[in-house]
């Protein structure tokens, strides 16, 4: 059968592998390539209870921790799933030569990394997303020169093609000449990211823009749990995006503090104890977001060859962009938008409601709840890639596939009228995509209440409206105009679930509810329907 993966990162390139593996014939289709995809710059570790310090780990503990983790709101099947896959995961990514740093007995070594009460986290120094990424390309590479994976670069998912509420392929626009390239498939999979540049300079990824997730929602795709967004705690600003200072720095000991009056006030070990700099991220974040001045973190008391050891990568950040000595000084720190715990909703195989179509991920909410644990990310990447081939090729098979030719004309068309409907005034792509993080930083933040979310979604339709009636300048292409909008009715939804959550839990605190309530013991959907976004609650299966 044919499967069409959407995106090649971590997610993407585990799906092609899989698929490929079970005899299946790949397209492994992205606008960049897999090094530029946003699992490089995951840093810290990937979780797995491989025990090797025997501290009494084991997959139930890592399973326990994700779910109170993410308070409670996640499947306890696919989380099981997850944990007890995690193992097995890791050792196959040593046994395909990811770079695993070892303990003095030579096996992988495992650090601490937040929520999580055993070193569970394996790591390859400070860089464990790009050589993850390394050798899966790799391990991909094989199945490319054997010819059952295929790999387009240069395209840009445009649209889902889907017919009677199946999906059988997808268009694409080709990122040099603008034309539109039609794809089909037994199935497809999507890998396409997070949504980070709706907020702007994030951790993360300025492809990752959340078009995919607004574009499929237009289409019929249910949307889950938007309204969690996680802060990394601990980031630091560059001239194009927020740098991440890996949660391992904290793992290693690295302390947390702000100065008062001539002291150092280490916030976290005050209020949480010894271990308070590794509370989970929602947390941390809230702490630091209430610090009344400018908060450090401190790993200069680690010896030098520690730091270079471990934290290199940290080390080399901070040389470079702040022109500081982590073994001497201390680091400036603010949160940053970092993961989003929403997304595409899929079942326990990663089928969206539309079939044949699945989501695998970080664009597919599934696992971390309303909080993800550091070092979930990367393991939930390989194993939903995974999980969903195996779906494909058991579940779906080959099919009989609808002709294109009228859908792809229809796209043309309405791509070009995108460009020239607009009577009123001018304004470039840029500029809305500008504002549109603004509104988002302003009213969606660490700390949320009715008032300003309700003038965030006041402000993004007013934004909708306008970018409906204007005509667009610069040098955007036709797409770029047609991706904005659908940023817009992501970054829409986005600020309605969060409104529709009258409670707090993990990373959505609201001001006006501070109070975690049974009754949103669930997950929030978000579904455009008749030309509006509706807002759900479902009961977590
Ligand atoms: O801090 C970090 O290294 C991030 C890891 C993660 O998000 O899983």
């Amino acid at each position: 059968m044919d499967v069409l993966v959407i995106g090649s990162g971590i997610s993407g390139l585990s799906a092609a592998i899989r698929s490929a593996q079970l005899g299946c014939q790949v397209s492994l289709v992205s606008p960049y390539v897999s090094e530029r995809s946003q699992s490089v710059m995951a840093a810290g570790g990937i979780n797995a209870a491989l025990d090797t310090l025997g501290e009494e780990d084991s997959p139930q503990l890592h399973f326990e921790e994700t779910m109170k983790g993410g308070a409670m709101i996640e499947g306890a099947g696919a989380v099981r799933g997850l944990c007890e896959s995690a193992p097995q995961i890791v050792r196959w990514l040593d046994s395909i030569g990811v770079v695993f740093s070892r303990d003095k007995n030579g096996e992988i070594a495992q650090r601490a990394f937040g929520g999580q009460s055993k070193k569970r986290t394996a790591y390859a120094g400070a860089s464990t997303g790009k050589q993850i990424v390394t050798a899966l390309t790799q391990k991909c590479r094989e199945y490319e020169i054997s010819g059952s994976v295929q790999r387009f670069c240069g395209l840009s998912f445009h649209s889902a093609l889907i017919e009677g509420g199946r999906c059988y392929g997808a268009v694409f626009t080709d990122d040099v000449t603008g034309e539109i390239v039609p794809m089909q498939a037994d199935a497809v999979i999507m890998a396409t990211g997070g949504m980070n540049k709706l907020f702007g300079k994030t951790t993360g990824s300025e492809l990752c823009d959340g078009y995919a997730a607004g574009r499929l929602m237009s289409q019929g795709v249910i949307m889950r749990n938007l309204e969690f967004i996680q802060y990394h705690p601990t980031t630091i600003e560059t001239p194009n995006k927020r740098m991440l200072i890996t949660e391992a720095a904290r793992g290693e000991g690295g302390r947390l503090y702000y100065e008062e009056a001539g002291r150092r006030v280490y916030f976290m070990e005050e209020e949480f104890g010894p271990r308070g700099n590794l509370m989970p991220r929602d947390v941390v974040s809230r702490c630091i977001y209430n610090c009344p001045s400018q908060v450090y973190l401190d790993v200069s008391f680690l010896v030098d060859k520690l730091i270079h050891e471990r934290l290199e990568e940290v080390y080399d950040l901070c040389m470079k962009y702040l022109d500081l000595d982590i073994c001497r000084e201390s680091i400036p720190v603010a949160p940053s938008v970092h993961f989003f715990m929403g997304g595409i909703r899929v079942s326990d195989d990663h089928e969206t409601n539309i079939r044949a179509l699945y989501a695998v991920g970080e664009c597919a909410s599934k696992y971390h709840g309303a909080n993800r644990l550091g070092g979930n990310s990367l393991l939930a990447a390989v194993y939903s890639g995974r999980v969903a081939a195996e779906s494909c090729y058991t579940k779906i098979g080959k099919a009989a596939l609808p002709a294109f030719a009228e859908t792809v004309d229809a796209i043309r068309t309405e791509l070009t009228e995108a460009k020239e409907h607009g009577a009123g005034g001018v304004i470039s792509a840029d500029a809305v995509r500008r504002e549109l993080a603004q509104i988002m930083n302003r009213d969606l933040g660490i700390v949320r209440e009715a008032e300003k979310l309700a003038d965030g979604i006041r402000a993004i339709e007013d934004l909708s409206h306008r970018t409906e009636t204007i005509r667009y300048c610069g040098d955007a292409t036709l797409y770029d105009y047609y991706r904005t909008r659908h940023m817009l009715l992501i970054a829409r939804a986005i600020l309605m679930s969060a409104l529709a959550r009258e409670e707090s839990r993990g990373a959505h605190f609201r001001s006006d509810f501070p109070e975690t309530k049974d009754n949103y013991l669930g997950c929030s959907t978000a579904e455009f329907k008749d030309g509006k976004i509706v807002i759900g609650f479902e009961e977590t299966e």
